[in-house]
């Protein structure tokens, strides 16, 4: 399965298909490193960069949250919240779509919110650098900078390292009183039966292989150990660049969690279909859905 953040992978990857959305994010190419650099290897590869290049599409999933807010509010969101937001590539690309947009990211890893100021924030302008506050806190616990906003985002399936059912609800009641009035807490999740299953998968990516590894799937509470490796063209490889030790929640647990925290409306957006046993990266609300072998979808919930 390939990670179920679209295209690549993230930490994971459910069914690969869709989250291509290159076509339609043209500053994905525009932000990339310039050709003719020196080979990668396990030496010289910054493992944050692979993850960058695998991994992530900010762009795309920005896309989506804004469409989906304007939607279903009538505007357009301005202040954002980016929970477990690692090297804060997605409030990068929140404060470099619009002059208004503001964004606040929270992670508790201070060497990777620094990796996030010297190699991505260094790449906004000052004046779109002035409106991206990071935090090193609990997302439970993200303070007053972190409150009163339009959106929260727990992308990445990150969540998934709150393992406690009481856990996931203190941070959902939390992200509850964080949205200002009107506000959406989206957030992404995956499964399907490959999800569970002990394999890895390998994908090229340019200069190297990423490798997204299924270690240990434990049926009886649900922990799920998983791996990022990736490989290099001259023989070397960096082993457990990234390793998660996370419960798989199912969208029907963790829409009970978030009623409970008195989200008034929570809903799946499933994606659909391309017509050629592929998906088309079009997400819509539903509330039935296929089987499928891997999956990603998104919970858009509103708290009032
Ligand atoms: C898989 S990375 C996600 C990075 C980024 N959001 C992305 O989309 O790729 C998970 C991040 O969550 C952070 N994290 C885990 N538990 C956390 C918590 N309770 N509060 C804040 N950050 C947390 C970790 O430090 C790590 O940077």
């Amino acid at each position: 399965m390939v990670h179920p953040k679209l295209q690549s992978a993230m930490p994971q990857e459910p069914r690969a298909a869709s989250k291509d959305t290159s076509s339609r994010s043209p500053k994905r190419t525009a932000r990339r490193k310039p050709k003719g650099k020196a080979k990668l290897t396990a030496a010289t590869a910054d493992r944050h960069q692979l993850y960058t290049d695998a991994v992530q599409n900010v762009e795309g999933e920005i896309d989506f949250v804004d469409q989906t807010f304007a939607e279903l509010r009538g505007r357009k969101a301005t202040t954002l919240r980016e929970d477990f937001c690692g090297t804060a590539q997605t409030s990068a690309e929140w404060v470099r779509r619009r002059e208004s947009n503001v964004a606040v990211g929270v992670d508790l890893d201070d060497p990777t919110l620094q990796w996030g100021r010297d190699h991505v924030l260094s790449l906004l302008t000052n004046e779109q650098r002035e409106r991206v506050t990071l935090l090193m806190r609990d997302v439970r616990d993200p303070g007053r900078e972190g409150r009163n906003v339009d959106i929260v985002l727990a992308m990445n399936f990150s969540y998934n390292a709150l393992m406690a059912r009481a856990d996931m609800l203190e941070y959902f009641k939390s992200v509850r009183k964080s949205l200002a009035p009107g506000g959406l807490f989206i957030m992404d999740c995956y499964g399907g039966y490959e999800s569970l299953m002990e394999q890895d998968e390998r994908r090229a990516c340019k200069g190297f292989t990423y490798v997204w590894d299924q270690v240990r799937y434990n049926p009886i509470d649900a922990t799920l150990d998983t791996a990022i490796h990736f490989e290099f063209k001259d023989g070397t490889e960096m082993r457990n660049a990234f390793t998660y030790h996370w419960r798989l929640w199912t969208i029907a647990e963790l829409r009970d969690i978030l009623a409970e925290a008195g989200f008034a409306k929570t809903t799946a957006y499933w994606e659909g279909d391309d017509g050629e046993g592929g998906r088309d990266g079009e997400f819509k609300p539903a509330t039935e859905a296929d089987a499928d072998a891997s999956w990603i979808a998104y919970i858009v919930n509103e708290a009032d």
